[in-house]
């Protein structure tokens, strides 16, 4: 292994940096020159790849989004833009390609792998904490803290004018940034897509709430359930009273990332390229129960999302 290169794809995540930073070093480290590849496939179908130093990746470990830019390449999607793609590897005399970001981006980097034989390592950088094989994804903790310290503030303001809010956050299909926030954040409701909104009883309990002496009531509502109007539409149906919203939109994925973002970040970096070096090809770096893993591609792209069922029905009655 002399040559390996490095992208960021898809959306960018707290500690996608710090990742980077600790990829070009440790494979610096061990002797390996490491390329940087700009805007995440459309970088390899471009031939844009510039040499890493360890200076390269300086002052970065704080900052939020990706130095390498990132970006969706439809592309990279046909059989045609990854024979392009894996033409501009072989030319660059590239021996591995380290991939960071989501569920698109390692089915990318199994395509590479599969249909040309690119030795490929992924590591999961998205927000969403949306993958089942790994117990967490770059970026999901700075994205939960960002959006609890979001709650805090709303909370002030709607327990002074005693108000109902619904909070909207990112997580595609995913529900875990809205389960970790709002139990963080003690949000009185919690709309997830893993389970079905009740708006009945939801209703109940904001009529309750008031009679409970409750002074203000949070709903952080995930965007894989529905637009924060749509569900605000669907109470003003069934109960008379103000809702207010709030979209978190982007705030939420920039910033700096988290101690625990910035540790798994340098821990998952170095697992990738100790992979490369011992020739263990075609694998997905994560973590589970506090060790970091790594199982073939193929495998962790089919391994179905758990719901914390556990952590939500927890929430559920500490918000009663
Ligand atoms: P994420 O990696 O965050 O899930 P996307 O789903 O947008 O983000 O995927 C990022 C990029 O990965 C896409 O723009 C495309 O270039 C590539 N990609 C996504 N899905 C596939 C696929 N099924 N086959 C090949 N490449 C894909
Ligand atoms: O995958 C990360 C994510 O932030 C999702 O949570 C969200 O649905 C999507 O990307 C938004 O993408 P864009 O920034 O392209 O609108």
């Amino acid at each position: 292994m002399k040559r390996i290169a490095v992208l960021t794809s898809g959306g960018d995540a707290p500690g996608m940096n710090a990742c980077i930073r600790s990829v070009v070093r440790y494979a610096i480290y061990n002797g390996i020159t490491v390329y940087g590849v700009e805007r995440g496939y459309n970088g390899l179908v471009n031939n844009e790849l510039r040499v890493m130093d360890r200076r390269s990746v300086a002052g970065i470990v704080q900052r939020g989004g990706t130095i390498l830019k990132t970006a969706r390449c439809p592309e990279f999607n046909t059989i045609e833009g990854q024979r392009e793609a894996s033409r501009v590897i072989s030319e660059n005399g590239i021996d591995g390609l380290v991939v960071i970001g989501g569920d698109g981006s390692m089915k990318g980097a199994r395509d590479l792998a599969i249909n040309f034989g690119v030795p490929t390592v992924t590591i999961p950088g998205t927000i969403d904490n949306d993958l089942g094989y790994t117990d967490y994804t770059l970026g999901f903790d700075t994205a939960v803290n960002t959006v609890v310290n979001a709650i805090n503030n709303i909370r002030d303001t709607m327990t002074s004018h005693e108000r109902v809010s619904i909070i909207e956050v990112m997580g595609r299909h995913c529900g875990d940034i809205a389960l970790y926030a709002g139990l963080a954040g003690g949000a009185e409701t919690i709309l997830v897509p893993e389970v079905p909104v009740d708006m009945d009883r939801l209703c109940e309990s904001l009529k309750q709430g008031k009679a409970k002496g409750k002074t203000s009531d949070i709903i952080v509502l995930a965007e894989g359930v529905a637009k924060a109007d749509v569900v605000k539409a669907q109470i003003k149906e069934k109960v008379d009273i103000s809702v207010w919203t709030t979209v978190l939109g982007h705030l939420q994925r920039g910033g700096a990332p988290t101690m625990q973002d910035r540790v798994l970040a340098a821990r998952m970096g170095v697992r990738a390229v100790e992979l490369l070096i011992k020739g263990q090809f075609n694998r997905s770096v994560g973590i589970k129960d506090n060790k970091i893993i790594d199982m073939d591609i193929i495998e962790a792209l089919s391994v179905k999302r758990e719901f914390n069922n556990e952590l939500y029905n927890i929430a559920n009655v500490l918000s009663l």
